[in-house]
C-alpha cells in the first residue's frame, strides 16, 4: 500500500484495517502523533488527512491511502514554523507535552476554516482534545494569536 505522509511517498506492507496511528508510529517511525485512548476520545493522535483533522487511532490505514497525510513533523519546519507552532512557543502552551501535537494539529485545521474565531468557537472546536495538564487557557490564547498571524500573513 502506498501512503503519502509529509510529502514523502512510503510503501507499507500492512493489513488494510490497521489503524493509521500504528502505521505512522510503528512502521514509519513518525512518533509525533501520540497514543492516548485508542478510541477517538482524547485527540492525542490527531493528524491531517487532506487538510482535515482526524483521529489516526480510529482510521483504518486503507482509508488514508491516496490522501495527503500530514503529521506534526510536516506541519512546519524548524526554519519555517506554522503560525500555530509559533504561537504555541510564544505562549509556552505545553506542560508535559503529551497531548500537544494533537492539539496543534486540531488547531491548525480549525483555523483553516475559521480565520476569526471567538472564544466559544475555539472551545467548541478543541473540546474533544483533552489535556490532563489543563493547558486550556494557554491553548485558547495561542489560537487567537495564531489566527492573528495567519490573517496578517
Ligand atoms: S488516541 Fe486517538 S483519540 Fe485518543
Ligand atoms: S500538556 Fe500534559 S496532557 Fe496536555
Amino acid at each position: 500500500m502506498e501512503l503519502r505522509v509529509n510529502d514523502t511517498i512510503h510503501q507499507v506492507d500492512v493489513e488494510p484495517d490497521m489503524p493509521l496511528l500504528w502505521v505512522l508510529r510503528d512502521e514509519l517511525g513518525i512518533t509525533g502523533p501520540k497514543y492516548g485512548c485508542g478510541i477517538a476520545q482524547c485527540g492525542a493522535c490527531t493528524v491531517h488527512v487532506d487538510g482535515m483533522a482526524v483521529r489516526a487511532c480510529q482510521m483504518p490505514v486503507s482509508e488514508a491511502a491516496g490522501s495527503d497525510i500530514v503529521t506534526i513533523e510536516g506541519l512546519g519546519t524548524p526554519d519555517s514554523l506554522h503560525a500555530v507552532q509559533e504561537a504555541w512557543i510564544e505562549h509556552q502552551v505545553a506542560q508535559c507535552g503529551y497531548c500537544q501535537s494533537g492539539q496543534i494539529m486540531q488547531a491548525a485545521s480549525f483555523l483553516d476554516l475559521h480565520p476569526e474565531p471567538t472564544d466559544e468557537d475555539i472551545d467548541r472546536a478543541m473540546s474533544a482534545n483533552l489535556c490532563r495538564c489543563g493547558t486550556y487557557p494557554r491553548i485558547r490564547a495561542a489560537i487567537h494569536a495564531a489566527a492573528g498571524k495567519l490573517r496578517s500573513a
